[in-house]
């Protein structure tokens, strides 16, 4: 390790000392700042990162684990986390595991990955390939999770390395002071992103008591790796779905005069529900009323008692949403009363949560531009349009500040990536170094940059040198 890689190892590392090392006023210059990611991604890249990542990954690949029932997943991370020596609660929203790095006291910024798999089977024929028939990691959260641990790994080994070094510490310790905390990185492995809301049972069980920020990613094959995209505000939508059962009086087909067909009353509920978005809605605030299901009768001359439809809604503003959720609700029963139905209308069976819209924090999109940019180059920085997707980090990002970004992974040298949720999709493990890098880096540097007011890090490390 040359001197000046060892120098900025020091820095990274004696920030997250357990214990303060107390006295004058220092703060990093921005030149010592922006080195800081660069160090992390060339860290990543290293064998026994980038190699422990990717077993890692691959393992989780072959296992995969559908929404709260993450049990072997969680092990596996909770036996990665004990080897570190990080401390962790568990459980946590059934297969949740929350870690802990650094002073244990303020700030805290959280880092988060979602656990859970897809009910699909994998048609990527490789020697890593789901081992479990009809599931699969099609939407890449065992790369996530290989990420954050791979961050929380740097994280962690910066401070073993700084006892190795202890003898270079105590000379800088003695030049450099800090007075007070540094702070906390937050770990969350979060389960059941996929539809059924885990991101909400995690924040109901208190996780980000006292965190002040959290960050969280997407791996993505629309965009090349080595590139990372966002946008400030509004990423994703609030999401929900709806289900009607339209009831009628079933009888004979011929004889159309006896019976109320709730057959025809659900076409024209479904046709009267494509009004809201067409002619209810600003065209400038986007929306989604999409019917998914309709169930209904069994024979060419049976009128059926009843029919059910069901549904999916989306909205970009939380305004939006609730006014779709009542419009859908009042179209449907009102629809059905004019073809003499009567219609019952639920919202997300099974206790499911709406998803939020997903509002990206204006101040952290700034923070995270400064800390991609400085790793990747601000030219490889994307801005994302919304999507009418959803994203369950939205309840995070509801409660306090946060941040997500989209991490590319496309290359054209490995052919095609195909998109979240293909049974061909792959993950590029190339990637897997960048997404590590961010994490440490975003969390390292938003602690730097926030300490408290009395604490903060003033002066110049070179100076000091
Ligand atoms: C440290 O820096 C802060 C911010 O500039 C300042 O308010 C504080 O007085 C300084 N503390 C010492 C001990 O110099
Ligand atoms: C609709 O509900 C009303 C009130 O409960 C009931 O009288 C009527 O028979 C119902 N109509 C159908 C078609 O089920
Ligand atoms: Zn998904
Ligand atoms: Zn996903």
């Amino acid at each position: 390790m040359a001197f000046s890689e060892l120098v900025s190892f020091f820095f990274t590392m004696y920030l997250l000392l357990p214990t303060p090392i107390s006295s004058n006023n220092i703060s990093l210059s921005p030149e010592e700042l922006a080195q800081i990611p660069v160090n992390f991604l060339d860290l990543a890249k290293k064998p026994d990162v980038f190699d422990w990542m990717v077993g890692i990954r691959r393992k989780l690949h072959e296992n995969p684990e559908l929404s709260f029932e993450e049990f072997e997943t969680s092990k596996l991370i909770r036996a990665e986390l004990d080897q570190m020596g990080i401390p962790y609660t568990y459980p946590i929203a059934v297969t949740g595991i929350v870690g802990y790095i650094g002073t244990g006291g303020p700030p805290f910024v959280a880092l988060r990955a979602d656990m859970d798999a897809l009910a699909m089977q994998e048609l990527v024929e490789w020697e890593h390939k789901s081992k479990v028939p009809g599931k699969m990691h099609a939407c890449g959260h065992d790369a996530h999770i290989a990420m954050l641990l791979g961050a929380a790994k740097m994280l962690q080994e910066l401070r073993h390395k700084l006892l190795v070094f202890s003898f270079f510490l105590f000379c800088f310790i003695k030049l450099i002071c800090v007075h007070g905390q540094i702070g906390t990185v937050v770990l969350l492995f979060q389960p059941a992103e996929e539809g059924w809301g885990g991101a909400k049972k995690m924040l109901d069980a208190g996780v980000l008591k006292n965190v002040e920020a959290i960050f969280g990613l997407h791996v993505s094959p629309a965009y090349p790796i080595g590139t990372v995209a966002s946008r400030p505000g509004p990423l994703t939508a609030g999401s929900g779905r709806f289900a009607a059962v339209i009831s009628g009086k079933g009888g004979h087909a011929a004889i159309p005069q006896q019976t109320i067909d709730p057959i025809l009353a659900a076409s024209n509920v479904i046709v009267s529900l494509q009004h809201l978005v067409s002619r209810e809605a600003d065209p400038l605030d986007s929306q989604v009323v999409t019917v998914t299901k309709f169930q209904g009768g069994g024979s060419f001359n049976v009128i059926p008692d009843s029919v059910s439809i069901g549904g999916t809604f989306r909205a970009l503003s939380k305004e939006s949403f609730a006014q779709l959720r009542q419009r859908i609700e009042e179209v449907i029963t009102m629809q059905a009363r004019v073809q003499r139905c009567n219609a019952t209308v639920t919202f997300n069976e099974n206790g499911k949560p709406f998803y939020p819209v997903l509002v990206n924090n204006k101040d952290l999109h700034e923070h995270f531009r400064k800390v991609a940019g400085d790793m990747l180059g601000f030219q490889n920085l994307k801005v994302m349009l919304p999507l009418m997707g959803a994203e369950d980090f939205s309840f995070y990002a509801e409660a306090i500040p946060g941040y997500f970004f989209c991490l590319g992974l496309d290359d054209k040298t490995k052919g095609t990536f195909e998109l979240e949720h293909s049974p061909l999709f792959r993950i590029n493990e190339d990637a897997l170094p960048y997404g590590a890098a961010l994490h440490a880096s975003l969390a390292m540097r938003y602690l730097l940059e926030n300490q408290p007011e009395s604490t903060s890090l003033k002066g110049s490390f070179h100076d000091e040198l």
